[in-house]
């Protein structure tokens, strides 16, 4: 017996199951950032799973990482999401906006005319990323003057604000994979002298100022955090992981913060943990939900619930193919894997045309 597939109650909601849609960026939002019909159709298709999380939708122009990404900086981006959360809702789903800020990981072609990316040290990423104009070197991030972030976690407070307006049940900050929130933890990516860098309160405190900003609007129950402590995308390092995440709970609980998204392992890429650092002290010390990721399957989401190693399981990639994700791993069905090519990118083709099961015949 499991309760993977069993109605759940948190936060004041009744889950359907709990399952949830790992966030997934799929760049097919227009360059204004905004979401339309196309988005509420692909939202409502997976609306089955017990918690859906949006795509990273950015907070301002300049914290987009990438073209074609969606936002929450305009009031202009609300009619676009209602359209979505009332497509999930008329379905019976939940749906959290995932609200994010790129950091250096962004380009000064995607900020409006702000210039620069913005990091919480002047650094540059290797590599490249996706602009409109296709693929384009990352670019030395300027260093974000402490004059600045009271308005930075003010851009945080308004997508808040908006997403409500938009009809969402809760909001999920991005604080993971190296963006701006991530970077300002850790060590490798702050080297600021200032109360925001330096000591481990110093290096969380805009992440605690922007989830105060969050409870502010929504309330700890529908407040929920991305967390990768052990994850190395985009370079995100910290010479002591376990001290900073650990402090960091202490935070979230501290908030009563609802609901943490635990990326276990380094994300799409391995489970393996650093072996001084068990990852389920974590899961056993935050007092909310915790909603495990990275690389579950079906065996591996129900031993997860048999030992309680987590309350939810999120999935990513699966629910890229299988829209009725769900319902497949209920009856232990085949799983479609969805081309790398239909990830990002493109329109409805490989975004809502995957079938379910009984449309498969
Ligand atoms: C196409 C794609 C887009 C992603 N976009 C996001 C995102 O916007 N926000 C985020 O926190 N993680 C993002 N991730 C990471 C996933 O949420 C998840 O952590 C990862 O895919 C591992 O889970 P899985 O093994 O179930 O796919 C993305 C992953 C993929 C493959």
């Amino acid at each position: 017996m499991t309760d993977l597939f069993d109605p759940f109650e948190a936060g004041g909601l009744r889950l359907q199951n709990r399952i949830a849609l790992s966030p997934l960026t799929r760049t097919r939002a227009d360059m204004a950032g905004k979401v339309g019909a196309l988005q509420a159709e692909y939202y409502a298709q997976r609306a089955s799973a017990g918690l859906l999380i949006t795509e990273a939708t950015a907070v301002t122009p300049g914290g987009r990482g990438g073209a074609y990404c969606p936002g929450l900086w305009d009031d202009d981006q609300i009619a676009g999401w209602k359209l979505v959360t009332d497509a999930v809702h008329a379905k019976g789903g939940l749906i959290f906006s995932q609200l994010w800020h790129a950091g250096r990981l962004s380009h000064s072609t995607l900020s409006n005319g702000a210039g620069a990316p913005v990091a919480p040290s002047a650094m540059k990423q290797p590599g490249q990323m996706f602009v409109e104009t296709g693929f384009a070197d990352y670019e030395e991030a300027r260093a974000l003057d402490i004059g600045e972030l009271p308005g930075l976690v003010d851009s945080y407070r308004q997508a808040a604000v908006r997403a409500k307006a938009a009809g969402f049940d809760g909001v999920e900050l991005h604080a993971a994979h190296s963006y701006l929130i991530d970077a300002f933890l850790r060590d490798m990516t702050n080297h600021r002298t200032d109360a925001y860098g330096g000591s481990i309160e110093n290096r969380a405190r805009l992440l605690i100022e922007v989830l105060t900003a969050l409870v502010d609007v929504w309330g700890p129950e529908r407040t929920a955090i991305r967390l990768a402590p052990i994850g190395h995308a985009y370079n995100a390092w910290d010479s002591k992981p376990e001290p900073l995440f650990t402090y960091v709970v202490e935070q979230l609980n501290a908030l009563n913060i609802g609901w943490l998204d635990l990326v276990e392992g380094d994300t799409g890429i391995s489970r393996d943990c650093e072996p001084s650092f068990d990852l389920q002290k974590i899961r056993r010390m935050f007092k909310g939900v915790t909603i495990a990721n990275n690389l579950y399957d079906r065996d591996l989401a129900l031993k997860a619930r048999a030992d309680n190693t987590a309350d939810m399981v999120a999935f990513g990639r699966a629910f890229i193919g299988n829209p009725d994700l769900v319902e497949r791993l209920r009856v232990d069905a085949p799983l479609i894997d969805a081309p790398r090519q239909s990830y990002y990118g493109g329109g409805a083709r490989g975004y809502t045309d995957f079938p379910t099961l009984a449309e498969a015949g």
